[in-house]
């Protein structure tokens, strides 16, 4: 375990915010039991978590059967945050959230029954939500400029790592595992379309009403006031401002330079060329 600045800690090749992880919970998850019926939603930070988390969310509940938990947060667990609470005694249907790579992840994810919902966001948004959240989490230590968090970021020195290393190893790993990709932009572009996706990759059978009714309480507008799906029960003395915060594609022209751009643009293609992903930017 090496600790990076005063907030942060490399444990296993990955970065994870001290206040919330312990290495010995990373090393439990490799043999935490899987259930066909587990769901889980992985994403690089910033990149729609808790957005898709109120979509998931809504679909079970709609469909009947889901456990009542506080709230959105409780209800879709962070699997690699320690808690008091023994996540392998939760009564199914459970709803995981994580952040992590492949590597460690649960082992039995691989028998490719369990369902794993990956989203992705382009990495200039990503970085200018992540640099905000900085400024008001306390989980973080705050940014001293946005061009010295872009360097952290793109040298993969942030929790969560490197964005690039992050959308690879999923992507390379994807045939090993039951998953299903969204991007972030895809759902701003169409949210309803992402829904419909995610409700037949769950398997379902949610009525074109009942679809509507998701996407009702998942539009940005409805979520923000929506408090078990706001993340404003998070602590007041953990945050000083919003999770949500503009919810659109493109903010980043706002922060970047064309040098900037330019050279994130380069890095894309040096690193993630060859999958051939393409990401929208506006
Ligand atoms: S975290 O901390 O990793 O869980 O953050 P995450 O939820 O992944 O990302 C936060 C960004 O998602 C935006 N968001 C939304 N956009 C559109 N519609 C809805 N309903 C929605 N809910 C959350 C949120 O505003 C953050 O993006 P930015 O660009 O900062 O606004």
């Amino acid at each position: 375990m090496e600790q990076i600045g005063e907030k942060l800690f490399k444990y296993k090749d990955f970065i994870f915010p001290l206040e919330l992880v312990t290495p010995e919970h990373i090393n439990s998850l490799q043999t935490f039991e899987i259930r066909d019926s587990d769901v889980f939603l992985v994403t690089y930070p910033k990149s729609g978590t808790i957005w898709t988390q109120q979509i998931i969310i809504s679909i079970c509940e709609l469909d009947g059967g889901l456990n009542e938990y506080a709230n959105n947060c409780q209800q879709m667990a962070w699997l690699e945050y320690k808690t008091k609470e023994d996540l392998s005694l939760r009564p199914s249907p459970r709803l995981f959230t994580s952040h992590v790579t492949p590597p460690l992840m649960p082992l039995g994810l691989k028998d490719k029954k369990t369902k794993i919902i990956y989203v992705m966001r382009n990495p200039k948004d990503v970085v200018v939500s992540y640099f905000h959240f900085g400024k008001v989490l306390t989980l973080y230590e705050t940014p001293k400029s946005f061009e010295d968090f872009l360097e952290q970021y793109l040298a993969g020195n942030v929790g969560g790592s490197s964005w690039f290393d992050h959308i690879r190893a999923w992507y390379l790993n994807r045939d090993q595992y039951n998953i299903l990709f969204l991007t972030y932009e895809d759902m701003i572009l169409d949210l309803k379309g992402a829904v419909t996706k995610i409700c037949r990759f769950l398997g379902k059978n949610l009525s074109d009403k009942g679809i509507d009714q998701v996407v009702e309480k998942a539009t940005f507008k409805n979520m923000k006031k929506d408090s078990k799906a706001n993340y404003e029960f998070i602590l007041k003395e953990t945050i000083s401002g919003d999770f949500m915060r503009k919810g659109r594609i493109g903010d980043w022209k706002n922060m970047f330079t064309v040098a900037q751009s330019e050279r994130v643009d380069r890095m894309l293609q040096e690193k993630l060329g060859d999958t051939g992903l393409k990401f929208i930017w506006e």
